[in-house]
């Protein structure tokens, strides 16, 4: 049996993903779906920390079909995936809003090397000096794939547009139908609203001392656009000059992002 992975991008919605595609398999059930920790029900390919056990360890102790997080580069992605002809679903943010959400990640999250200042952490973001590398090699390497592989490429700002549309391309991919009653209990318990006060979604199980969420929520505004609160008008400017160079000449277009 084919396995499925889930891969997305680090804070372009991967845990909001990770809840549409486990709803999605639990048929809606709710209380299947607080079985456990988000990291636990899909673990995370990559992870190898000093606490708990390593994401690859949980991984194969799932029975098939799995389904897997990752945040790796596609041409860092195991070659199995591909010859077993695993799906993907990726799903992409634009850079500007992941560079703000990124920015206050590694304020909570301690197993993330130190941000320095928002201006630093701008400056390194763009020359993709952060973990899981360029932002821009990253969206467009896995944009290309998909010309091969079994991927389905999602946009944060559409399923924020309309998460029944975007939940029910996830259901056909996973070739799974969905009663009516079945997509809307999905589109309410995968709202930001609904996941913000769920400890099984929202890291509030992990302890203090890898996230605290007391300096910023994992669950943090969950919008679109938030990066005008944080760009000064020649930092947008400087952005766009170099989002253009490096975003220009591939067909992968985002919104809302010039
Ligand atoms: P913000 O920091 O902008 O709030 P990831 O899971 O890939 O690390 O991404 C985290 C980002 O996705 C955070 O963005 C988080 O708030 C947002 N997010 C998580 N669940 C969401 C949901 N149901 N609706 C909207 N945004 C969500």
């Amino acid at each position: 049996m084919t396995s499925t992975i889930g891969d997305l991008e680090r804070k372009q919605g991967t845990t909001w993903m990770q809840e549409i595609v486990d709803l999605i398999n639990q048929n809606g059930d709710v209380k299947m779906c607080k079985r456990a920790p988000v990291y636990e029900r899909i673990p995370f390919l990559e992870l190898f920390e000093d606490e708990g056990p390593p994401g690859i360890e949980l991984i194969e102790k799932m029975a098939s079909p799995r389904v897997i997080k990752t945040h790796l580069p596609i041409q860092l992605v195991p070659k199995s995936f591909w010859e077993q002809d695993c799906k993907t679903i990726v799903v992409a943010r634009n850079a500007k809003d992941n560079l703000v959400s990124y920015f206050h990640f590694h304020r909570m999250d301690n197993t993330m090397p130190e941000p320095g200042d928002w201006l630093e952490f701008f400056q390194k973001f763009l020359h993709g000096q952060v973990s899981w590398g360029s932002w821009y090699d990253h969206v467009k390497g896995w944009w290309e794939a998909k010309i091969k592989h079994r991927i389905l490429f999602l946009f944060f700002e559409d399923i924020k547009e309309n998460p029944r549309r975007e939940i029910l391309k996830v259901a056909e991919f996973m070739e799974k139908v969905l009663e009516e009653d079945v997509i809307e209990k999905i589109v309410h318990l995968s709202s930001f609203k609904v996941m913000k006060d769920n400890p099984m979604a929202n890291y509030t199980t992990l302890p203090k001392h890898i996230m605290n969420q007391n300096i910023s929520r994992f669950m943090r505004k969950g919008e679109v656009g938030d990066w005008k609160n944080h760009f000064t008008v020649s930092q947008n400017e400087d952005f766009d000059e170099h989002y253009e160079r490096q975003m220009g000449h591939s067909s992968l277009k985002f919104r809302n992002v010039l």
